[in-house]
């Protein structure tokens, strides 16, 4: 059997020809977009899907048009927080159409595409010592194709809810150079913060992209009885240790389980309770994104 190694140039595929197609559209659909925000964090389940989510849904109510891209390919889980589960995407001349979200927010989601509950995405590699790079590589093609192919139209912000993972900023990076900025999350735990930290030296130093600021979410509990906040995590100063990293605080979300039961029952947590602390919390960050971007 022959290996690739064995092909000659590329063995009559065009694949140089066909990504450079890819890029010309990516690149003219981006171009329609104003700003391009990626939500990021070293570390899984520290909320960067909520927080992109209701970020989303916070812009929408205030006027601005918005799409959201999980681009987290092996864990999607932004089309549920999104009320949009289970919708056929259709494709017309103009691209493949976004499933709609909660406020008709245009979505993008590998679990768009995935036919039941249980199935996971497989990378299916040559050999198990070639898994690891495969993966790699599969998912930036996942994403390369998301954002070529979907007509995402005119839009203010694109959110990119990005996967765990120092290793992923470089590739949305190299597929967007116009990325406007990088929201950082963490959670007040010291394991938190130690992965965290290298995803802003990864943002910050190495890429030199535009970082927002960091999220301190999970900051305490809101009370269910009396609605006070208490301390949940043992919180060291995050404010502090981020500010002298030369990155802007932007606020922190308290620990709140009516947003994991609005994501699960599917109502929007910004517009059942936007009053709530946490909605306050939420609607501050909002402010410095909008901010940062000089967006009124
Ligand atoms: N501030 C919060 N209060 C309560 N639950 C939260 C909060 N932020 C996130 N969660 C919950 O924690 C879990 C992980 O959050 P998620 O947004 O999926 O994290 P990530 O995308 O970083 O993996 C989810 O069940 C979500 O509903
Ligand atoms: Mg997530």
């Amino acid at each position: 059997m022959k290996k690739y190694r064995d092909i000659v140039g590329d063995g009559g595929s065009h694949i140089l020809d066909q990504v450079g197609q890819q890029m010309d559209r990516l690149k003219a659909r981006m171009d329609k977009i104003r700003h391009k925000v990626a939500i990021m964090s070293g570390k899984g389940g520290v909320g960067k899907s909520s927080i992109t989510a209701n970020l989303a849904i916070l812009l929408s109510l205030q006027g601005h048009s918005v799409g959201v891209l999980d681009a987290d390919i092996n864990g999607p889980s932004l089309a549920k927080m999104m009320g949009a589960r289970g919708q056929k995407l259709k494709t017309t001349e103009e691209g493949v159409q976004p499933a709609l979200g909660f406020l008709n927010i245009p979505v993008m989601s590998m679990d768009l595409f995935l036919p039941t509950d249980e199935t996971p995405v497989i990378w299916d590699a040559p050999t198990q010592q070639d898994s690891f790079t495969w993966r790699g590589s599969m998912e930036v093609t996942a994403l390369r194709e998301f954002l070529s192919d979907t007509d995402w139209g005119n839009l203010d912000f694109l959110l990119l809810d990005l996967p765990p993972g120092t290793d992923r900023l470089p590739n949305i990076v190299k597929l967007l150079p116009d990325l406007g900025g990088t929201l950082i999350v963490t959670i007040p735990s010291e394991v938190s913060q130690l992965v965290v930290k290298k995803s802003i030296s990864v943002a910050k130093n190495i890429l030199k992209t535009p970082v927002i600021g960091l999220v301190e979410n999970m900051a305490g509990y809101v009370c269910s009885h009396c609605g006070t906040l208490g301390e949940l995590f043992p919180s060291g100063n995050v404010k502090e240790w981020v500010q002298s990293l030369g990155i802007p605080f932007l606020g922190k979300i308290p620990f709140d389980s009516r947003i994991s039961a609005s994501a699960d029952s599917g109502t929007p947590f910004l517009l059942e309770y936007p009053d709530s602390l946490t909605g306050q919390a939420f609607r501050e960050i909002g402010k410095k994104v909008k901010e940062f971007f000089k967006v009124s």
